[in-house]
């Protein structure tokens, strides 16, 4: 099989599951506080990737799982994501009023719904881990789910990543230092979709484990920076969000510090340590290397 031809049919399909799974478990917008509600519905529906979801159904893929218990990870990483996107946004952090195509959650609406939109959607990702019916697993490996997305969103994992982030605004950093950022703001989730998924599989071995959680590593590192890349590479209207800002704002990125040049080859280099660490998989596999190929070649 051509695993890029076919990766292509089972992200659409998976951004067509996750979509309506998302609105199932977002509260309606006519429920009140309904201007809360809208903010949530608006921020998170109908645009999006969904690159965390589809990593979520992938690795089960690979691992046989049913796509049903696969929904409420999916659902609860892309709701911190959101989350994580509308407080990226605001005027404090990296004050942007585009994203996903549309204006930022606080320009749709305002600065306080938006912090509050994203206060919920995390606390709502946890209630789906915790409550939601579809998800076949044993209460140790529920709870083992929660702990694992618990770390991945909070100061050792993204919001940590963002408060290095904001911290480094106009300094040089080494390139442990950036690549310490990005693991956590960006990897962090990342690594903790794939983590997810394999929580699903009763006694899946530690060794196919620790296979999974180093692909993980190595896209979520190459997924941030794509993202440095193309925020200088791309233009507004293909990546639905400003393009330069990280240039304007003086941010630390790849491409800053290892020139263009070296900031692809560095991403190439983490692909080819995707797929060696994939390499005790077989073909059911194939999406998870697809998408590590997609990561560093996609335009938004
Ligand atoms: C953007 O994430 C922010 C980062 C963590 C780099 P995505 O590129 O996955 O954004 P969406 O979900 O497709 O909008
Ligand atoms: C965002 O990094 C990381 C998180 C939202 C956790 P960026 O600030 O580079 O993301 P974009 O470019 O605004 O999507
Ligand atoms: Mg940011
Ligand atoms: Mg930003
Ligand atoms: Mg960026």
């Amino acid at each position: 099989m051509n695993p890029e031809n076919s990766l292509e049919t089972f992200m659409l399909a998976c951004q067509s599951r996750v979509e309506a799974a998302l609105d199932a478990r977002l509260p309606s917008a006519d429920k009140a506080p309904a201007r809360l509600h809208e903010a949530m519905r608006y921020s998170t529906l109908g645009a999006g990737k969904r690159m965390r979801p589809l990593l979520v159904y992938a690795t089960g893929h690979a691992l046989g799982i049913a796509q049903t218990t696969l929904d409420g990870p999916a659902c609860a990483i892309e709701f911190i994501h959101v989350y994580s996107l509308i407080h990226d946004d605001l005027p404090a952090m990296d004050n942007d009023d585009l994203r996903r195509g549309k204006p930022t959650c606080h320009k749709a609406y305002d600065d306080a719904t938006a912090i509050l939109a994203g206060d919920a959607l995390q606390a709502l990702a946890f209630h789906v881990l915790a409550h939601d019916p579809d998800i076949a697993v044993s209460a140790e490996n529920r709870l083992a789910m929660l702990e694992t997305l618990a770390t991945a969103s909070g100061s050792l994992g993204m919001v940590g990543g963002q408060a290095i982030d904001l911290d480094s605004v106009g300094k040089a950093l080494t390139l442990p230092e950036l690549e310490g950022m990005h693991i956590r703001k960006t990897g962090a989730l990342i690594r903790a979709s794939v983590c997810l998924a394999a929580l699903t599989q009763p006694g899946l071995a530690k060794r196919d484990q620790e296979r999974l959680d180093r692909y993980a590593k190595c896209i979520g590192l190459s997924f941030q920076i794509q993202d440095d890349i193309l925020d200088e590479e791309s233009d507004t209207a293909t990546l639905g969000k400003t393009q330069g800002k990280d240039r304007d704002a003086n941010k630390p990125t790849y491409p800053a510090l290892l020139g263009m040049a070296g900031a692809k080859t560095k991403a190439l280099d983490l692909h080819e340590e995707a797929l060696d660490s994939l390499r005790g998989f077989g073909e059911t596999a194939d999406y998870l290397r697809a998408i590590s190929h997609f990561i560093i070649n996609r335009r938004h």
